[in-house]
């Protein structure tokens, strides 16, 4: 977890971040009415109500805007406000809305209506709107930066309220990531990227001046001092759901959308020293937000960043610079689909040839192009590996493969297409497999195996968050159970989807909705897990929906592309 973020009094003591926080210093307030006077009413089965999102477009397009344009070192925007948003463990409240879900479905699981409850009570407003969830209500624990809008963490409650018809809150989220992606950007003395997204942003308020301020951290106040590197990547994926979601292609459509996606691309997509396709990363930069060994091209972000390249694709207008990333994409995704599904992949043969790999190979003749050592396959790995299924493992780089399976970026690699059909049913062959590993008592383990002893030592730098089968490592997530059931439902495997809804039934609600489970079989709450974590609410509500209607896999699924399918099957150095 990410430290706390300085709160705004705090700030001189630290110059450094004193300047970057007064340049993204913003203030508005907000109106008190608009906050109490939510509709709360079902809404329509049929209709999107649009008629509410013209102004809101015209407004958050005004503050919008000028940021894009000029990049003002402090914004300052005034309206009326007797909302507190700050002391986060009470957001701002709106009462429950009867969830669409189950509407029409034999199946009323009375957590569904506990889940639209707490999920609406992690709703943040800004200036009267809701513009994103934060983490946890949790009031039982420090709070930390748990009080903030994470943008992951926003993936799930995003897709639950566009399945549920609601796409104000994820429009108004999207223009408001939009905004911070245009501050100005700065660790010490050195600048990001333009293109960067926050990993995550807060509102505060001054209940003196009546006020709101907002705070985004891009990493400088994160453990680590790590950038995001997922946010952008889901902030496109989001954009694209809400647009194929609800039909309305003028979000997308908008100069501000198209410039910040490119700004994305921008980002990676630059030239340098690469001799892969793949997206070089530090430790830490995506869920996964503490060192654990996944530095260097981890398949998390390997997987978003080919779904990101695949929906920008679908979004970018070729007018004003567009159509030069459209080109630039299409290489990307042609060289990053070829080598992620050769070298990334593993199967029980694929072991088998590794372990008979020569090393020290030269020349363009090599099998064992990355010098991998055979003895540097983990023991572990003879005996995971079933004859079948097979999985893309963490990272592959010279002389380094990391044998560890990730969940998310298996899941991502399915429903993007990355995987050939082949490789999704294969994934999903080995989660039915190795389902006591990797699914146990509480779905899912978010990294298979834990790190213990030694290596823990070596690779976590003696992380007591990240003990064995703990947090991060080996520890299960519930949030997950949205990306198994999305993936299962692509694949055509709606009763495994079920079998893990139904340990996530027997005890996420009872537990209080923590954030995490420890142990081998994930049956313990987690050592340092807040409770009412939001993206565990959301990603049980996804799944629920999902499984309702399967119609909404549409959203976040991406079908294969012909013209890589057919490079793959002639291709002779393809190894699968
Ligand atoms: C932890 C998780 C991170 C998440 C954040 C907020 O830091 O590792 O992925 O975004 O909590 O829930």
């Amino acid at each position: 977890m990410s430290s706390d973020m300085p709160d705004v009094t705090s700030l001189s003591l630290d110059a450094a971040l004193h300047v970057s926080f007064m340049d993204v210093d913003e203030r508005c307030t907000v109106g008190h009415d608009a906050v109490l006077l939510h509709d709360n009413s079902p809404r329509q089965l049929s209709n999107i109500d649009q008629t509410h999102t013209a102004s809101d477009e015209r407004a958050l397009n005004e503050l919008v805007a000028p940021a894009i344009s000029l990049r003002p070192l402090r914004q300052i925007e005034t309206v009326k406000s007797s909302e507190c948003l700050e002391g986060m463990a009470s957001p701002s409240f709106r009462s429950v809305g009867t969830p669409r879900t189950g509407l029409n479905s034999s199946d009323h699981h009375p957590m569904l209506v506990e889940a639209w409850e707490n999920l609406r009570k992690s709703l943040v407003y800004f200036r009267g709107k809701p513009v994103g969830t934060i983490a946890a209500v949790d009031s039982t624990q420090e709070a930390l930066n748990y009080n903030q809008v994470f943008v992951r963490d926003f993936v799930p409650s995003a897709f639950a309220f566009l399945m549920n018809r609601e796409p104000e809150v994820v429009k108004n989220f999207l223009l408001k990531a939009l905004r911070l992606q245009a501050w100005e950007k700065r660790i010490d003395c050195f600048t990001l990227g333009e293109g960067a997204m926050p990993a995550s942003f807060k509102v505060l308020h001054d209940p003196v001046r009546k006020s709101d301020t907002m705070i985004a951290d891009f990493g400088e106040s994160a453990i680590g001092r790590v950038a995001p590197v997922d946010s952008g990547f889901w902030w496109i994926i989001i954009l694209r759901a809400y647009t194929k979601s609800t039909g309305d292609h003028s979000l997308a459509d908008k100069p501000d959308c198209q410039r910040g996606m490119r700004l994305i691309l921008t980002l990676c997509l630059a030239e340098g020293f690469d001799t892969f396709p793949t997206l070089l990363c530090a430790d830490g930069c995506s869920m996964i937000d503490r060192r654990m060994g996944i530095y260097g091209y981890p398949i998390e972000i390997q997987a978003l960043f080919f779904m990101a390249l695949k929906c920008a694709k679908l979004m970018l207008k070729p007018e004003a610079g567009g159509k030069e990333f459209i080109e630039r994409i299409d290489k990307r995704l042609h060289a990053l689909s070829y080598h992620i599904r050769s070298y990334f992949w593993l199967d029980f043969q694929k072991v088998n040839k590794i372990y008979r790999y020569k090393t020290e190979e030269y020349s363009h003749t090599a099998v064992n192009k990355f010098n991998v050592i055979p003895d540097s396959i983990p023991d572990w790995v003879f005996d995971f590996m079933p004859t079948r299924g097979g999985y893309f493992i963490g990272n592959v780089s010279p002389a380094r493969m990391d044998f560890r399976w990730f969940l998310l970026g298996n899941c991502v690699a399915v429903l993007s297409s990355l995987a050939t059909p082949e490789q999704s049913s294969a994934i999903m062959d080995l989660i039915e497999e190795r389902w006591m590993d990797l699914v146990g008592e509480m779905p899912l383990k978010i990294s298979y195996p834990a790190l213990e002893g030694h290596e823990w030592k070596i690779v976590t730098g003696c992380d007591p968050k990240n003990t064995r089968w703990s947090y991060h490592n080996g520890g299960s997530w519930p949030v997950l159970i949205w990306l198994l059931t999305s993936a299962c439902i692509k694949t055509g495997r709606p009763q495994m989807a079920r079998k893990a809804l139904e340990l996530v039934e027997s005890r996420l609600s009872k537990d209080g909705w923590p954030e995490y489970y420890d142990g081998k079989l994930g049956r313990y709450i987690g050592k340092q897990a807040r409770k009412f974590q939001t993206w565990s609410i959301s990603g049980y509500l996804v799944a629920k929906m999902m499984m309702d209607d399967p119609s909404h896999l549409g959203m976040i699924s991406l079908d294969e592309d012909k013209k890589m399918k057919t490079h793959l099957s002639r291709s002779a150095s393809c190894t699968f």
